[in-house]
């Protein structure tokens, strides 16, 4: 491994880490060395025997994050079992469709409690400790839709905006502290989350055919740059969103 991708030693905390893109996520940053704590609303063992196929430390931790006053002790816990943390993927995301008109508050708030809340409040937990520490490396998942206003998902799209926002407000607070914070804005990936536009047949040939690259991506598109930011090759990198989507934003 290159030296500047090298995460040999360092602790990587991957939200929703169990499955999609996180799940690669995860085992990207193995790949490069790094020890691992995955957290999801339930662990499966299958998951963690599939994540320590690298070789390297994985801890799984079931946790609902929407439970945003336990992060202090969720980030002990971790501290404790894995030692402090280097690196925060706030990968959970959740979606939710209906025409706008129609769209229910409960779903609203729903999202915008995972997708903003819970992304925002971990950043500011774990970021706590990489500022006295004077390191670390925070990436959030951002989309397309922290760019554009996307169909039917208001909610969606206003969180991911959010998401892109206050990674560059904690970007201008932290950068001089030794903090990275940065974003992934994924393109459209065939995950479980898309499994609804993925089913339907107009949408689904209608997106393909816009994207540059001409396939759906996948969860192994995503890890290098997740390596990349969580590493020594990012130091300069600060508060930027970058789109891994095929070339969809280009068009
Ligand atoms: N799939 C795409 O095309 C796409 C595109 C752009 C952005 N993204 C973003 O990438 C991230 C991952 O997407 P995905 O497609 O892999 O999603 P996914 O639905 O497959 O997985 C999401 C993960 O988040 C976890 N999660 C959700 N709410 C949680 C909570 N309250 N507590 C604990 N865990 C919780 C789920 O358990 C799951 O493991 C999301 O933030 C998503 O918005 C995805």
């Amino acid at each position: 491994m290159n030296d500047l991708f090298d995460l040999t030693g360092k602790t990587a905390v991957v939200t929703g880490g169990t499955r999609g893109l996180g799940k690669e996520i995860a085992k990207g940053l193995a790949s490069a060395g790094a020890n691992v704590v995955v957290i999801a609303r339930s662990i499966s063992e299958e998951v963690l025997t599939e994540l320590s196929k690298e070789g390297t430390r994985i801890l799984g931790l079931s946790y609902d994050l929407q439970d945003i006053n336990g992060y202090k002790q969720l980030l002990e816990h971790i501290d404790g079992e894995m030692g402090s943390v280097d690196i925060l993927v706030n990968n959970a995301g959740v979606q939710r469709r209906h025409p706008s008109v129609h769209f229910p508050k409960e779903d609203w708030d729903f999202v915008m409690d995972v997708n903003v809340n819970a992304a925002f409040f971990l950043c500011q937990a774990a970021g706590e400790k990489m500022l006295a520490q004077g390191s670390g490396k925070i990436i959030n998942l951002a989309s397309l839709l922290s760019f554009q206003g996307g169909l039917t998902v208001p909610a969606y799209a206003a969180s991911k905006g959010a998401v892109m926002q206050f990674t560059k407000s904690l970007a201008n607070e932290w950068a001089p502290l030794g903090v990275n914070v940065n974003a992934i804005a994924p393109g459209y990936m065939a995950t479980e989350m898309n499994e609804a536009l993925i089913a339907d047949p107009q949408r689904s040939r209608q997106i393909l055919e816009r994207i540059p690259a001409g396939r759906w991506g996948t969860g192994q598109d995503i890890q290098g740059a997740a390596i990349f930011l969580a590493s020594k090759a990012s130091d300069y990198v600060n508060g930027y969103t970058i789109a891994v989507d095929g070339g969809w934003l280009g068009r």
